[in-house]
């Protein structure tokens, strides 16, 4: 196989495609699980995997599967996936590739008469992005028993609309018990994906070989202080719960920064406060933070120092601060068996590549408590990443896609 081979201009057409199917004005791409543009897009892309004759599945939480039927189909098949939900104001690439390069992995085999022993199955994981539940991964944390069915029927998005209704008027109507993947439902996975940070653009290499991935984690705080008229209250006494967050927000930025490590990071992306009002002290306020590291008890050092802060605040200031740790998941470690299949791909493509570690969390981090699973990088224009001018060169992908179609042809042989 030779990059020849492969029908990039087309991936590029579909990507570009997928892309248009946004809640927002093209080039922005916002697609919410569950949302009108996540529903095109679903429809889209399962179009595309019927097209090219594989057998679509979902489960309860609308996970998809599309399966290429090996000659064993008895065996356990090898993965490759992704996802194509996106958060709000994100870019073409995020998923997309891992899903779309998958499906272009798999045609380009087909192309070439390749016969897979195991099945090669193309896997469109569920709300990777944490934007409407609040909790990354849903499909592949449920996937992985990770997430039970009673505590993903207590989830409820912004507007106090449940998992169990949205999904439902989704399509998926099967019983979240259902969802778990038995021991061996998959022999290995293998997703591909943009790097999202500066490595590989910066070093000029063709694809990162991904040994870890790191530890997220992500906590729910709320304030409750009182409110009030912006002239009449004066300062003394003020319970002001927007102060206070700042407070927090602050005592966050400075626990990451204070581990004197460049791997620990820690973000307050949400702030709600109530009523808004610009004449109004705040009398309550929402934070959603997301706090990462290679190292889970680093990670978990900084949740600590932030849970101590809060204590701290909610005393000084006389504000009520309550506390959701939403999830606070381990760090994966990628099966060599797996990499190894991946560099001497590499190699046979005359691919460049490094092994690295992925800061950003993916559904790998969970599919590999069930499968063994290795990921693979491509790189993406300045890192950016989470913005519409997220870039990623077709020459960029393409290689990605050679890869990983060696590798699939390689495991499932
Ligand atoms: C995934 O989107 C992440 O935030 O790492
Ligand atoms: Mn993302
Ligand atoms: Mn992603």
């Amino acid at each position: 196989m030779t990059s020849a081979d492969l029908s990039i201009d087309s991936l590029i057409g579909e990507l570009t495609t997928l892309g248009r199917i946004s809640e927002a004005e093209p080039p922005v791409v916002t697609r919410v699980v569950f949302g009108e543009a996540d529903r095109r897009a679903r429809a889209y892309v399962k179009g595309l995997c019927a097209d090219a004759g594989l057998t679509v599945t979902e489960d309860a939480i609308g996970n998809t599967f599309a399966r290429w039927v090996g000659t064993d189909p008895h065996l356990g098949p090898i993965g490759t996936g992704s996802h194509i939900d996106a958060i709000p104001n994100a870019g073409l690439y995020d998923g997309c590739v891992g899903v779309l390069g998958g499906l272009e992995a798999i045609r380009t085999l087909q192309k070439l008469g390749f016969r897979p022993r195991r099945s090669i199955e193309l896997v469109i994981f569920t709300a990777e992005e944490p934007t409407r539940f609040g909790i990354g991964c849903l499909g592949s944390r449920m996937m992985a028993g990770a997430l039970g069915a009673e505590a993903a029927r207590t989830l409820r998005d912004n507007e106090g609309r449940g998992l169990e209704e949205l999904r439902q008027a989704a399509g998926f109507t099967g019983p979240l018990e259902s969802i778990p993947l038995s021991a061996g439902r998959f022999a290995g996975f293998i997703e591909l994906h943009i790097e999202q940070g500066p490595e590989l653009e910066r070093k000029g290499i063709d694809v990162g070989l991904v040994t870890h991935i790191a530890a997220p984690a992500s906590v729910r705080i709320l304030m409750e202080g009182e409110g009030g008229h912006a002239g009449a209250t004066l300062m003394p006494g003020r319970r002001d719960a927007l102060a206070a967050a700042a407070e927090l927000i602050l005592a966050l930025e400075n626990g990451a920064r204070s581990t004197g490590a460049i791997d620990t990071v820690a973000t307050v992306g949400v702030c709600e406060v109530f009523p808004g009002a610009v004449n109004s002290i705040p009398s309550r306020v929402r934070l959603e933070t997301d706090i990462r590291d290679i190292e889970a008890a680093r990670r978990d050092g900084v949740i600590a120092a932030l849970h101590g802060a809060c204590d701290e605040v909610q005393k000084r200031r006389g504000v009520k601060i309550s506390w959701e740790l939403v999830n606070a998941d381990p760090p994966a470690t990628c099966d060599p068996a797996i990499l190894a299949a991946l560099e001497a791909s590499a190699k046979a493509a005359g691919r460049s590549y490094q092994m690295m570690v992925s800061r950003a969390y993916h559904d790998s981090l969970f599919m590999a408590r069930v499968a063994p699973v290795a990921m693979l990088f491509i790189p993406c224009r300045g890192g950016i990443s989470h913005r519409p001018d997220e870039y990623a060169a077709p020459e960029w992908i393409g290689a990605g896609v050679h890869v990983l179609a060696r590798t699939l042809a390689h495991l499932a042989s």
